[in-house]
């Protein structure tokens, strides 16, 4: 792996933070994902289930855990399954996990390999006192894949097999306990935070007018490789000049323009957790009066909505009143005026012509990460936050974007050394 080994103990305390939350007499499956394929015989980068991952920090394809803690033999409660490797696998893929290896990673005794899952399964499932079978499914609010996982076709090939016990939704659970990161997971995300950081200094050097923002997506790579990352958390936002309104736009293949901004909305991945940053910066390195204006006003709600992120918010409370914060300075920048505000319908108020996105989302082993967006907020939470104003007549778009740890003292900003005041921006543009 590229990246540095992680201290087992956070799988090891996962494991028993999912346990506390089972019913007894449970067995709870986690697969890992496919390989997902492109045309012919072409695959997608490998990208773990993260659930799999929290629970085990196994990064392999074809690996299944399962969880049965009421099992009489006390060396089944726990079960790793993995791919057994042959000479040929070896030769067209290389090193796969060894059971010792595998012991060493997650602190699981017992790792077999996938042949010999049906049987142990069959075992738990008839003898083993499991009644409940907690099973997994990507229940991800803004999920609408209809690819089929590993994971839900073992979910119908279960449910065939053993039609009488009871089913459970384990994914409410994973994304109860996935919301509270523990020290071991905020280190690594404040690792892809500096990783992003370390790219994003270097890309203000580099950028100026006539550079192609596809360049610039190759200079954060470049900075993001060389530092154990795999890449990019998300496919990256380099949008110049009026894409900076485009809120997803991922084409990046123009000519950076002077007099122009540029919004970037990058993140390093570092050992599956990943960083979600967005910076505007002037493309010839001066803000104009009017870009200025509007960096300050952006600036000034996200560092209003810091005040409100706190323990026991809850994310629609707050986003309703960053959005009363914005339609102040948005008054401020007379883009709304006070008519438009008497005039606004509820479903659809004057400020969302020019901000009508999120103020923040959770964050961790998925960029929107899993949690109960209706939970009070809690310590240990990770959120994102990036206000931003889209002006579209003016071709103008400005978004900042922190990654923020909710603590009993206050936020820990895992961004904090990131520069963000539009004359730190300038000056280390003019620095190079
Ligand atoms: N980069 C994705 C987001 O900001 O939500
Ligand atoms: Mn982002
Ligand atoms: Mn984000």
């Amino acid at each position: 792996m590229r990246y540095k080994k992680i201290n087992r103990q956070l799988f090891i305390e996962n494991r028993k933070r999912l346990v506390k939350e089972l019913k007894p007499g449970s067995v709870a499956v986690f697969n890992s994902n496919d390989i997902m394929p492109t045309n012919a015989d072409g695959t997608m980068k490998f990208r773990q289930n993260s659930d799999l991952f929290y629970l085990t920090g196994v990064d392999q394809e074809e690996s299944i855990l399962v969880i049965c803690p009421d099992y009489p033999e006390k060396k089944m409660r726990e079960v790793l399954f993995l791919r057994e490797t042959n000479e040929t696998i070896a030769t067209w893929e290389g090193h796969k996990l060894t059971k010792q290896e595998a012991r060493e990673r997650t602190g699981i005794e017992t790792v077999l390999w996938t042949s010999e899952f049906h049987r142990v399964f069959n075992t738990m499932m008839v003898m083993g006192g499991v009644e409940n079978v907690y099973l997994n499914t990507n229940e991800h609010y803004r999920a609408d894949s209809v690819v089929q996982t590993r994971d839900s076709r073992f979910i119908a090939w279960c449910k065939e097999k053993y039609p009488l016990h009871r089913y459970e939704r384990v994914a409410p659970i994973m994304a109860r306990l996935r919301a509270i990161k523990s020290k071991y997971e905020i280190e690594l995300m404040q690792k892809a935070c500096d990783i992003t950081a370390t790219a994003f200094k270097r890309v203000l050097k580099f950028v100026k007018p006539g550079v192609k923002e596809y360049e610039i997506e190759a200079e954060f790579m470049h900075e993001f490789l060389r530092h154990g990352s795999r890449g990019f958390a998300y496919e990256p936002i380099i949008a110049s000049g009026a894409d900076s309104c485009v809120l997803h736009y991922i084409q990046n293949d123009k000519a950076c323009k002077s007099g122009d901004v540029l919004l970037l909305d990058v993140g390093a991945e570092y050992a599956n957790y990943n960083a979600d940053m967005t910076r505007t910066i002037p493309v010839n390195g001066r803000f104009t009066k009017r870009q200025k204006d509007v960096y300050n006003a952006v600036l000034r709600v996200k560092r209003a909505a810091y005040t409100l992120l706190k323990p026991g918010m809850v994310y629609f409370d707050y986003h309703k009143e960053v959005q009363k914060i914005m339609e102040g300075e948005l008054l401020k920048l007379k883009l709304l005026d006070k008519t438009d505000i008497k005039n606004q319908s509820p479903e659809k108020p004057a400020f969302m012509k020019y901000f009508m996105h999120g103020t923040g989302h959770h964050l961790g082993l998925d960029v929107h990460d899993t949690g109960n967006m209706f939970a009070k907020m809690k310590e240990g939470m990770v959120w994102t936050v990036e206000p931003g104003i889209y002006i579209k007549e003016e071709g103008l778009g400005i978004r900042l974007e922190n990654n923020v740890v909710i603590t009993r003292n206050g936020l820990h900003d895992l961004m904090k050394h990131i520069p963000i005041e539009a004359e730190e921006i300038e000056d280390l543009m003019h620095s190079a």
